[in-house]
């Protein structure tokens, strides 16, 4: 039986109980069917879309239109999780304005639960006021921000220092009064997350932020073995998915090359043998094979 979609309500009680969060990133239909019956919690449709599906080197040049057709993919295979549809590079900055009516497509078109959107400056969290005012779920993202790479000189673990923690937190909790519904919180030091956590009245989600966060959150095709261009400190490897499909791909192209792949006996539809011979007799003739 498919279990019931959990809400935002489900994840402030499970934050305060100590019942951790599941959540994967996800971007096709298939991955999303099977993250549902692993029974992940949330799946964010990351602007990660870029590097592990569409081959670039960065986030940068991911579009709305990407953004929109590979979360209604995720919608149609995970029609009972939370989903999180991620902001990806200017669709947000430039006013509220477009802020709220890219959110609004999320929600609207694709079937998102909740957006999410990168940084603590102060128009990053005029946005998330105005995403929250026009009723929309929105989480903020702290931390290691891919959209801000340049600005942080590269994709670095951040609030290393007491000062650069120290922002991080005060950060955290404007956002949280601007309305976010949670945060998610990358790359940081694992006391730096516990801070987050701990000041917070609403769920903190990590990915590299250690243990202590309400919930855990990694890009799925780090930990299944899928995504090897590089990989993360904070990545545990749960499986070797990219080997399997290596090996499979591998032995399918020796057998085609030597003929034992398709085995007629098999992998061939069947015909009335009164047929197959009228077939081979008219070939025969007309032909003469
Ligand atoms: O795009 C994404 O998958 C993300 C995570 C890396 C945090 O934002």
């Amino acid at each position: 039986m498919a279990s019931k979609k959990k809400t935002i309500i489900d994840f402030r009680r499970m934050a305060k109980e100590g019942e951790k969060i599941v959540y994967l990133t996800g971007y096709d239909y298939l991955t999303a069917k099977y993250e549902e019956r692993a029974g992940v919690d949330m799946i964010l449709v990351g602007d990660s879309l870029g590097n592990v599906v569409l081959g670039y080197d960065s986030t940068y040049p991911v579009t709305m239109e990407d953004m929109i057709i590979h979360c209604k993919a995720v919608r149609r295979g995970a029609p009972n999780t939370f989903i999180v549809g991620d902001m990806p590079f200017m669709s947000y900055q430039v006013s509220n304005e477009e802020a709220v009516a890219n959110a609004g497509r999320f929600v609207k078109e694709a079937g998102a639960d909740c957006v999410k959107l990168e940084g603590l400056t102060d128009s990053c969290i005029e946005r998330i006021r105005a995403i929250n005012d026009a009723g929309m779920l929105v989480m903020g993202h702290i931390g290691l921000t891919p959209q801000f790479g340049a600005q942080m000189g590269g994709n670095k673990a951040q609030g290393k220092s007491y000062e650069a923690a120290l922002k991080l937190i005060e950060g955290a909790k404007r956002i949280e009064e601007a309305g976010a519904c949670s945060i998610l919180v990358e790359g940081v030091p694992a006391v730096v997350g516990k801070a987050i956590t701990e000041q917070a009245n609403i769920p903190i989600l990590g990915i590299g932020a250690g243990s202590y966060t309400d919930g855990q959150l990694l890009i799925y095709a780090d930990m299944v073995g899928y995504f090897d261009d590089f990989t993360p400190k904070f990545v545990k490897r749960y499986g070797n998915v990219g080997g399997e499909l290596l090996r499979a791909f591998t032995e399918y192209a020796e057998e085609v090359r030597s003929g034992s792949f398709p085995d007629d006996s098999v992998h061939a539809y069947k015909i009335n043998p009164d047929e197959a011979a009228a077939i081979e007799a008219l070939i025969a003739e007309r032909f003469g094979k």
